[in-house]
């Protein structure tokens, strides 16, 4: 009788632990493809250059609009000792984020917030870092000009804003970087003044 309660509390167990492995991974998938933007990471090598790009400096706030896993996050505040500040809508994501900043030593240094970033407070992101679609990209424009101080810098990986021109570019890894208040233009003025 024992045995049989006992092997049915072990089976209990990995059941419920399959189950909510199971659940947190569905949760991981769902909540962003509800936004319209699948939680694919950046890779860091990439990360680490659009941080140089942006010309990001030693304690100025950076946010990461859609925060995923938290890497942007901890390159931010690990190799260039910014503060950094993810704005993430999975609460997964958000958990994990947290999990990782205080496993790393940087809780002092990393906030997630969990929340859709079209509502997000940005008055004080001297950096916003952004891996979106065009579509995202699109819908973040007139929100980011309103919200951004004079000199903040947007950093957008893949996806270009059509009606700024950029105010640094790396065509090999697809960065792009806008000063505030953009300028009215586009990547091909951009490339044209370049080409001189
Ligand atoms: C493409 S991933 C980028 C992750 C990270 N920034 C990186 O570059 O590795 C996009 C992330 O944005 C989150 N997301 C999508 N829509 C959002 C919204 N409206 N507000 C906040 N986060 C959102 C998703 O959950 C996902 O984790």
């Amino acid at each position: 009788m024992f045995r049989v309660i006992t092997i049915s509390m072990i089976i209990l167990f990995f059941f419920g632990f399959f189950l909510l492995l199971f659940i947190l991974a569905l949760l991981w998938i769902l909540v962003p493809a509800l936004y319209g933007l699948p939680s694919i990471p950046t890779k860091s090598e990439r990360i680490r250059n659009a941080l140089k790009l942006a010309n990001l400096q030693p304690n100025e706030v950076l946010y990461d609009l859609g925060a995923g896993d938290g890497r942007v996050l901890l390159i931010a505040s690990g190799k260039f000792g910014a503060k950094a500040v993810g704005i993430e809508i999975g609460p997964v994501q958000c958990a994990l984020i947290w999990l990782r900043a205080t496993a790393n030593g940087f809780s002092d240094k990393i906030q997630v917030r969990w929340g859709n970033y079209l509502n997000a407070d940005l008055r004080d992101a001297d950096v916003v870092f952004l891996y979106a679609t065009s579509q995202e990209v699109l819908k973040l424009a007139s929100y980011l000009e309103k919200q951004l101080k004079q000199g903040a810098r947007v950093v957008s990986i893949s996806a270009d804003f059509h009606e700024w021109e950029p105010s640094n570019f790396d065509e090999h890894d697809l960065i792009f970087v806008y000063e505030i208040p953009p300028k009215k233009g586009s990547l091909a003025t951009y490339l044209l003044k370049n080409s001189k």
